[in-house]
């Protein structure tokens, strides 16, 4: 990732820098993003503030489209497809259908209040659109939930990049203490596998018992079935002009251009999602904590017990998930790093970021305008980038062209939402920053003068 001059860098500005942590820079706390719960009719709540499970299944039918599952989905250039599905886990209708039932399955949370689908919901872009989750017991975690939407293209899974497969993905909220709560492996397996349904279906799909092997390997094969990459973005990029307004045209040209967007978010049919597949520290949990004192605690604990579920609770539980990457790797120079989110249905999707501080497009502009919160990890290609209001809009414009077809309606609802909120209010806003005017040292110096330093 980082050469030695990056880190040469990196350690010049951590003797030169005081971190600030402002708290004025948090945004107001609202439970819920797109819609509230109260907004759905009485028979469409379920727990946990999600949409029913059965009305998500509804929802699900009209947005699946019928057709042969073993073959490369429409849209999906074969040859990629042939490298994202494993080869002990070949797609077919059997393995598809258990899991989906597994993903509305409340059983595999301790209480049975919990699925997949309570998180990563139908209705709200397949995440809840909180700022971090709620699990079993009302406890909440410490991450924003991204979307399955589209996950089976990425190269790394959860936000910190910890497990490399859809597969063992779908292993773990059943049994971190704050999602599914169950007590370990063989209490989840317990909770299903004494149900003739399922021991009819994990025996079409894979010709033996229930276990928890195949219980992971038929989530993932649902999940490869949501695809969702039909938007106007990509008729504009297979030639259709007019697809995309002119002024998402012009966002697209600062997308690649004076945003430096693409550096990151790279986005080409081959890699649909708009993702490095790496890691950076874009300045979003700088704001929060002190790096090097969490870093050391952080290892302290890994030395104790550096297992994958150490590791995951650690994530989702504890102040130290604001480390990131270096959670995973113990490398220096991933601390505060976190995965290059992709940007597909973003429009539907909000909160934003890992920690779901942003909530707006509008917001995570101004972010990146401003060049980050600095930290001594800031990614070097993390600068103010001196936007315009009218450029802002234009970048924001175009993320909502990258939502898929399907989700049209909502898309427009929320793109309403959003505008409304930030006329009202840009916590993020810096201009002085985005446009140089005052360098970042000289804020933090005059923010200690006025007593605002670290905690
Ligand atoms: C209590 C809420 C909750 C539940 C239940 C839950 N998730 Fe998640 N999910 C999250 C959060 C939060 C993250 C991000 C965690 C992190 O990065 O450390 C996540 C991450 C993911 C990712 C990675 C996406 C990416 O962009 O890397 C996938 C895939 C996923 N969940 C699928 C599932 C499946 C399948 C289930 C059911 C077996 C499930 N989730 C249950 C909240 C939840
Ligand atoms: C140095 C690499 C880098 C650059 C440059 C960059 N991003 Fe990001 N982007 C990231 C990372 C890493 C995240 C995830 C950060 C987190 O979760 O805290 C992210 C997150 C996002 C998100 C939030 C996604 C979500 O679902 O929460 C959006 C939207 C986004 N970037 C758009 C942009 C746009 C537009 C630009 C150009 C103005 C840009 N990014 C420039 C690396 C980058």
């Amino acid at each position: 990732m980082s050469g030695g001059i990056r880190r040469e860098q990196r350690y010049g500005r951590l003797l030169l820098t005081v971190v600030v942590i402002s708290l004025a820079a948090l945004p107001a706390a609202r439970a819920f993003g797109p819609y509230e719960e109260g907004d759905l009719p009485e028979e469409q709540r379920g727990e946990h503030g999600a949409m029913s499970l059965d009305a998500q299944q509804a929802l699900l039918d009209r947005l699946l489209p019928e057709g042969d599952v073993t073959a490369p989905p429409p849209g999906v250039d074969p040859w990629l497809w042939e490298q994202l599905v494993p080869a002990d886990n070949a797609m077919t209708p059997e393995r598809v259908a258990l899991g989906r039932k597994l993903y509305f399955e409340p059983r595999l949370s301790a209480d049975g209040t919990v699925a997949c689908a309570t998180c990563h919901d139908v209705s709200r872009g397949f995440t809840d659109q909180r700022k971090t989750s709620e699990g079993i017991g009302g406890q909440m975690g410490t991450r924003n939930s991204p979307t399955t939407l589209n996950a089976l293209f990425y190269d790394t899974l959860f936000l910190d990049g910890r497990v490399e497969s859809l597969e063992e993905q779908s292993g773990f909220p059943p049994i971190n203490p704050v999602e599914g709560g169950h007590s370990d492996r063989d209490a989840v397996l317990a909770a299903i596998a004494q149900d003739p349904e399922y021991q009819r279906m994990f025996q079409a799909a894979y010709g033996r018992a229930p276990s928890y092997a195949d219980m992971e390997r038929a989530i993932g094969a649902f999940e490869r079935r949501l695809i969702f990459l039909d938007s106007p973005f990509d008729r504009f990029l297979a030639g259709e002009r007019d697809a995309i307004s002119a002024k998402a045209r012009e966002g697209w040209v600062l997308f690649n251009g004076k945003g430096r967007c693409m550096s990151c978010h790279m986005l080409s049919p081959r890699n649909p999602l708009g993702t490095d597949h790496q890691f950076h520290n874009v300045g979003v949990a700088a704001r929060h904590r002190r790096f090097e004192a969490l870093a050391e605690r952080a290892l302290a604990a890994l030395a104790r017990d550096g297992g994958e579920e150490a590791v995951d609770r650690m994530a989702l539980q504890t102040e130290m998930g604001e480390l990131g990457r270096f959670l995973v790797t113990k490398d220096r120079a991933d601390i505060g790093a976190f995965k290059t989110q992709g940007i597909r249905n973003v429009g539907i999707t909000a909160p934003y970021m890992h920690d779901g501080s942003m909530r707006t497009l509008w917001d995570v502009m101004d972010h990146y305008n401003k060049g980050g919160e600095p930290n001594p990890f800031l990614d070097g290609g993390i600068e103010p980038l001196a936007l315009t209001e009218d450029e802002i809009d234009a970048l924001v414009e175009l993320m909502f062209t990258l939502t898929d077809r399907r989700f049209a309606e909502q898309n427009e609802r929320e793109r309403e939402a959003q505008r409304a909120i930030a006329a009202r209010e840009r916590p993020f806003r810096d201009e002085a920053m985005a446009e140089r005017r005052v360098l970042p040292f000289e804020r933090r110096v005059t923010e200690q003068e006025s007593g605002r330093s670290e905690r």
